[in-house]
């Protein structure tokens, strides 16, 4: 046995981890279910590090030193489960199973527990940066046994990427902690881009900007609050110019897609009861986008309304849209950073809500200057309730408000949809009401159900007698 650790799958994430892994001085062993793939590997990395090459998983695993640590790089889901199969009899008690996956962090929970019978470690490890990451030094999330982590985490701690000299890796909890936390980075990103899609559409529609003047703004707002990862290639895909002579943007079929974890977030959100409302929002607007026939149906029945709209003050629409854009990312963070701790808590899991915002800070699809800040408000205070309410998150928030209502009212007179936008807004305005028609809502289900209500004076369970003259109250 030669290789401290295994890649099982060599597709491009698989294939990209397991340089980074040789590029970082790990003897790694290699194998895929097709043997090509680990030759071409080898025939044009093999000089980056140490390839243990095996065409069967039995040869595969006989490289692997013990305790064997064996990443599964392989399509969420039946995949997953075939090849965990097929390792299964190969290990033996000790040995770590590292699905790097986007698994369901159910899935996680359920292969885990049915393997630590077995003496066998499953970690579920959430992966983030996409093939560069994964080359240069993604952002690592492993859930699992804290056992495990000790072999895993020298590996992945220098794999992952730095920030100020701290990797973006750490434990994150047991059993499915990881997967979940990174199903939970996912929806975070799903509403980052839905934010960032918003405002561009406003700004080209506000300014009759053509994409190439927006990436311009957006190449500016990178260089302030909002710098991120995400706003530097909105940029860079803006002034992407077609062969065709036109701007890129406006080439590509405007139906987005989706591969799930954005529904699964939203999914465990209702399970958990936190209201994710700007994932969600964000989840739905790619759905809607993909009803073409319902959108051509309407389109024909309603035709547009935005066209003819122009802002009178660009510059301050523009600081407008920056500011809208900066207090919804906040809000999508915030509920984000709930659900976690609502997962945390309803599944055991005690995930450290700074440490998470600390390994975002690199590597990640969302990493951003902002996540810092994250770490810091929950680093002064660990039972801050949400995160609107530290002080720079609700400075900021604050000094936003006025810049946030009017772009949504704009976006609503000139009927450009703007849903993220205009439902953060709103979840912020009911956070922080001080009455709630939820009341009204109480009441309504008690007349028609007598599903009981509480009251603001008094402990207990109460109902009214609707149906009696005299509309008595009585205790439930
Ligand atoms: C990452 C990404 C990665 C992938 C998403 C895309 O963190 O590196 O999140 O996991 O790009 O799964 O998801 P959709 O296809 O659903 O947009």
């Amino acid at each position: 046995a030669t290789a401290q650790i295994g890649v099982t799958g060599l597709a491009v994430m698989g294939r990209n981890l397991a340089r980074n892994l040789a590029r970082n001085g790990f003897a790694v062993a290699v194998h895929n279910r097709s043997p090509e793939r680990t030759r071409s590997l080898v025939a044009e990395h093999g000089d980056e590090g140490r390839f243990v090459p095996a065409e069967s998983l039995a040869d595969f695993v006989a490289a692997l030193e013990r305790p064997r640590a064996v990443i599964v790089m392989v399509k969420a889901g039946g995949p997953t489960d075939a090849v965990i199969d097929e390792l299964v009899p190969l290990l033996d008690a000790g040995d770590i199973i590292v699905d790097c996956g986007n698994a369901h962090f159910a899935d996680t929970r359920r292969r885990e527990e049915a393997l630590r019978k077995q003496g066998l470690h499953v970690v579920g490890t959430g992966v983030s940066g996409g093939e560069e990451g994964a080359l240069r030094g993604p952002s690592i999330m492993p859930g699992g046994s804290a056992e495990s982590y000790r072999k895993l985490g020298p590996i992945f701690e220098k794999i992952a990427a730095q920030v100020d000299g701290v990797p973006c890796c750490r434990h994150i909890g047991p059993d499915g902690a990881g997967h979940f936390v990174k199903m939970v980075h996912n929806g975070i990103e799903y509403a980052d881009m839905q934010l960032i899609a918003e405002a561009y559409d406003l700004l080209r529609a506000g300014l009759g900007a053509e994409p190439a003047e927006i990436a311009d703004i957006f190449r500016e707002w990178n260089s302030g609050e909002l710098e991120s990862f995400l706003i530097e290639i909105t940029a860079d895909v803006l002034a992407h110019g077609d062969a065709t002579g036109r701007a890129f943007v406006d080439v590509v079929l405007d139906q987005a897609e989706q591969k799930g974890t954005g529904r699964w977030t939203v999914q465990s959100a209702l399970d958990l009861g936190i209201p994710i409302t700007g994932i969600a929002e964000a989840t739905f607007a790619r759905s809607l986008s993909g009803h073409a026939g319902q959108r051509e149906a309407a389109r024909r029945a309603f035709p547009a309304a935005g066209a003819t709209w122009r802002v009178d003050d660009r510059e301050t629409f523009v600081e407008d849209v920056r500011r809208a854009l900066l207090a919804s990312k906040i809000v999508a963070y915030a509920q984000g950073f709930d659900q976690i701790r609502a997962g945390s808590r309803e599944y055991d899991w005690d995930i450290d809500l700074g440490g998470t915002a600390t390994i975002w800070r690199g590597g990640c699809i969302i990493r951003a200057r902002f996540l810092d800040r994250i770490r810091q408000a929950y680093d002064d205070q660990p039972d801050l309730p949400t995160l609107l309410v530290a002080p720079w998150f609700a400075d900021t928030v604050r000094d936003g408000v006025p810049s946030w209502r009017r772009v949504v009212a704009e976006a609503a007179r000139a009927g450009v949809p703007a849903p993220a936008f205009s439902s953060s807004l709103s979840y912020f305005d009911a956070l922080r009401a001080d009455r709630l028609p939820a009341a009204l809502i109480q009441g309504l289900r008690d007349n028609f159900g007598a599903h009981t209500y509480r009251r603001v004076d008094r402990d207990g369970s109460f109902h009214t007698l609707w149906a009696t003259a005299d509309r008595r109250e009585v205790e439930a």
